[in-house]
């Protein structure tokens, strides 16, 4: 089975000087955790705020400083070996820099010197952001194949709100995770629809049912997905988890507002992957709030719409219709029950009986089943990595019809 490339690549890591170069620390940090070896490279100013110190303390690499410059020529050796430049934050200065081909310091050669991938995470005050000269040379970025990401409108240190701020350290750590990893040939380009947590059954204005799911193995499967070139839309109950980013995130509270958004959109994707935990029963609405001396304790639930099951009848043949099964006895046989009743060409099956089983944590154990008998234990490992190789059985599925 073909898996995406996860091991640890060379990243050289520009720091211009903005206030946002504190979060420069945090990255370096999140990306040396992930296992990949960061190479930091500071502007003059970028070293000011920032200490190079710092940067190497965290990357266990030396840093390269523009004000430190001697004849070693260290940084176009470097960009000789890394897979990736990535500048955090990329300062208006910079940016012109780069947009313009300057080469006055180490940071902007390196930026002319290298032959790879390049991310930029802008950062300034809002009315530089959007002077037209400025957005004229990220749009000359942009032309020139570089990824720009911006980060989300709030609070600037220059006491303004608005864009321009800089992506968050866990965002500029998932887009490096994304630009880095392999497609897969069965995903690139495919129109995956994946479904993720809860749902929420009103029950009066202020009290509702709903269930234990936190949503990550959702989350997990749509970030590898994506990671894998699929084009992906996540349709999510109420979750208190970081969002994915590249991906379309469709909010909905109710299971009928699932169906809605699922079923409106099916016909359209290549693969539907249905994680959520969706209640299958809702209690039937009461307009004002349920008083204790007028209720008798008695809750009338109605069935909800089973999604899955109503995908698995209109599926077209080409169409590939995964869904899940939280089981807590005879695991395997129930969940071959539901990938026949439902007309799935895939299911994985947890036990939820078990302390690690699923629900809630940010591990479980799976198992993988198909037509024809096909059975897999996936073993018991982190959601992120399920979700790899989940996605790799899809790639398979799509690039040989059969597993
Ligand atoms: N599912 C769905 N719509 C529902 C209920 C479930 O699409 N109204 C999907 C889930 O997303 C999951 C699969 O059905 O992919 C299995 O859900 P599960 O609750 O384990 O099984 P059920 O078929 O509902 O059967 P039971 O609760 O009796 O085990």
């Amino acid at each position: 089975m073909e898996t995406q490339n996860r091991l640890g690549s060379r990243i050289a890591f520009g720091v211009c000087g903005g206030i946002a170069a504190y979060k420069a620390a945090e990255s370096v940090r999140l990306l040396s955790q992930a296992g990949h070896d960061v190479h930091t490279i500071t502007t003059q100013w970028g070293a000011r705020f920032i200490g190079p110190l710092t940067l190497e303390a965290l990357s266990g690499n030396p840093c390269i400083s523009s004000d430190a410059i001697d004849g070693s020529m260290r940084h176009i050796a470097l960009m000789r070996e890394v897979d990736l430049l990535l500048v955090a934050p990329l300062t208006a200065e910079t940016l012109a820099k780069f947009a313009h081909g300057h080469a006055d310091h180490l940071l902007t050669q390196s930026y002319l010197a290298f032959r790879g991938p390049v991310v930029v995470f802008p950062a300034m005050n809002t009315a530089m952001l959007e002077h037209p000269a400025t957005q004229r040379n990220l749009d000359q970025l942009r032309a020139d194949g570089v990824r720009v990401i911006l980060g989300e409108s709030g609070a600037l240190a220059c006491g303004e709100t608005g864009p321009g701020r800089m992506a968050e350290p866990e965002l500029i750590a998932e887009v490096v995770e994304s630009v880095l990893t392999q497609p897969l040939p069965g995903l690139k380009g495919a129109r995956v629809l994946v479904t993720a947590g809860p749902t929420r059954e009103a029950l009066d204005p202020v009290r509702y049912l709903t269930n234990r799911s936190s949503g990550r193995m959702g989350l997990a499967l749509a970030r590898a997905l994506r990671n894998a070139g699929a084009i992906v839309t996540l349709v999510h109950g109420p979750i208190n988890e970081r969002l994915p980013w590249g991906t379309e995130n469709v909010a909905v509270t109710s299971a009928a507002q699932m169906a809605d958004a699922v079923l409106s959109r099916a016909d359209d994707q290549d693969v539907l992957v249905l994680c959520a935990a969706v209640a299958d029963y809702a209690p039937v609405y009461a307009a004002q709030k349920l008083k204790k001396d007028q209720f008798d304790g008695q809750l009338k639930l109605n069935r909800t719409q089973d999604i899955l099951a109503s995908l698995g009848q209109r599926k077209r043949t080409d169409q590939i219709l995964v869904g899940f099964a939280a089981e807590s006895e005879n695991v395997t046989a129930n969940a071959r029950r539901k990938l026949e009743s439902k007309n799935l060409d895939l299911i994985f099956a947890n036990d939820i009986s078990r302390p690690d089983g699923g629900f809630e944590g940010t591990e479980n154990a799976l198992f993988a089943l198909g037509p024809n008998g096909f059975c897999m234990d996936l073993g018991h490992h982190s959601k992120t990595e399920l979700a790899t190789q989940i996605t790799s059985i899809i790639n398979t599925k799509r690039t040989t019809g059969t597993l």
